[in-house]
């Protein structure tokens, strides 16, 4: 998925760097886990993991890839559904996307305030998805939700569907990276009729724990041979940059204000958006957190300034910092530093 920070073409190095230096371990907690990308790969290595997150649309991904541990077979449901003929050749969860896929369209939340014609009372109608998206977005949402209503699916079943809706939208939004503000002219992409995709089932062999909220709350509770910290690094908050996919996520009908039909994001600010704040929550994560290891990826371009982040780490035990180039995540708002490509990574590795 795009989103800011995701390590998913990163966290292969990142490993090897760990490796190279003999840091290895049982179990992870990702206290940040926004795409749970860092999480997938260590629970892949069979880690036990424990991921979190204060944006609610990443718990669902959690759900899906990180607590779920076994094949779900959907039997409940695919009971009431009407036979397909080629049921013997696709799994379970296939059969079901290819329902949700061909379902007559409902004019819901999503197509009310989020395409152009749901929206056109307003003065400028918003336009991150056409008409016909709008409403495969909303007929699919309403779907899982009935069906869980319903007692057809289990949990994991439910989680596992909103997960491939969530992993899908994105591929569809008219936006140039967030969904802070949709494009004045389609991209060719938002205009492909929506086709709802399928997500990868991991199996290990642990208990992994998922949390939807502040991880702060987590820190003195929970205990991982490696804490991984990848927190934001700038002033621009999370949520009001995702807001879309957390009310699809939610499907909770909310408030919304404003050019872009933002929903109220009071709960969900994080202080790591703020240099001083973020610094203090580090020094509280360092000195009250049960881990051997911790590493925390952040980059040249952090708030956080580095000689206060390497004090601290040197007061708290064995210390290094790697630093190595990567591309950045490209956005049309990134004002002065538009024509950049390059930053540099950095890892910082802090020993017990
Ligand atoms: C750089 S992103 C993490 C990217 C992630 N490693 C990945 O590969 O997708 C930072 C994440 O931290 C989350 N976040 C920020 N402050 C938080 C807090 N106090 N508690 C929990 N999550 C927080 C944001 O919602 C965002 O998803």
């Amino acid at each position: 998925m795009r989103f800011i920070g995701n390590k998913e073409n990163l966290v292969e190095k990142i490993y090897h760097l760990l490796d190279i230096r003999k840091i290895k371990g049982k179990s992870i907690f990702d206290v940040f886990s926004g795409t749970a990308s860092v999480s997938k790969y260590f629970k892949k290595l069979n880690y036990k993991v424990i991921s979190a997150d204060l944006l609610y649309f990443s718990y669902v991904l959690q759900r899906a890839y990180i607590c779920n541990n076994i094949n779900n077979n959907f039997s409940k449901l695919l009971k009431e559904l009407p036979k397909s003929n080629n049921s013997l050749f696709v799994s379970p969860l296939e059969l079901i996307i290819n329902y949700l896929n061909t379902l007559p369209l409902i004019e819901g939340f999503i197509y009310q305030n989020y395409t152009p014609l749901g929206s056109s009372k307003l003065n400028i109608p918003r336009m991150y998805f056409s008409n016909e998206n709008g409403k495969k977005i909303d007929t699919i949402r309403i779907q899982i939700e009935k069906w869980k209503i319903d007692d057809l699916i289990n949990e994991n079943e439910y989680f596992i569907l909103l997960a491939c809706l969530i992993e899908t939208v994105p591929y569809y939004a008219n936006i140039s990276g967030v969904f802070a503000a949709f494009q004045k002219n389609w991209d060719s992409r938002a205009l492909k009729s929506l086709n709802l995709r399928l997500i990868e089932n991991i199996i290990n062999k642990h208990e992994n724990l998922c949390y939807y909220g502040n991880s702060m709350d987590l820190i003195k509770s929970l205990e991982a041979d490696i804490f991984y910290l990848d927190p934001p690094y700038n002033e621009r908050q999370y949520a009001p940059n995702y807001h879309i996919l957390e009310t699809i996520a939610k499907y909770d009908y909310p408030e919304i204000y404003g050019i872009s039909g933002m929903r109220d994001y009071t709960n969900q600010k994080s202080n790591f958006c703020n240099k001083e704040k973020g610094f203090e929550e580090l020094k509280y994560i360092i000195e009250n957190g049960k881990y051997k290891t911790l590493i925390m990826s952040y980059n040249t371009e952090g708030i956080i300034l580095k000689e206060n982040i390497i004090e601290l780490m040197k007061n708290n035990g064995e210390f290094e910092l790697i630093e190595f180039d990567y591309l950045r995540f490209k956005s049309n708002s990134n004002g002065v530093n538009k024509n950049k490509k390059y930053i540099q990574e950095q890892l910082y590795i802090l020993r017990r």
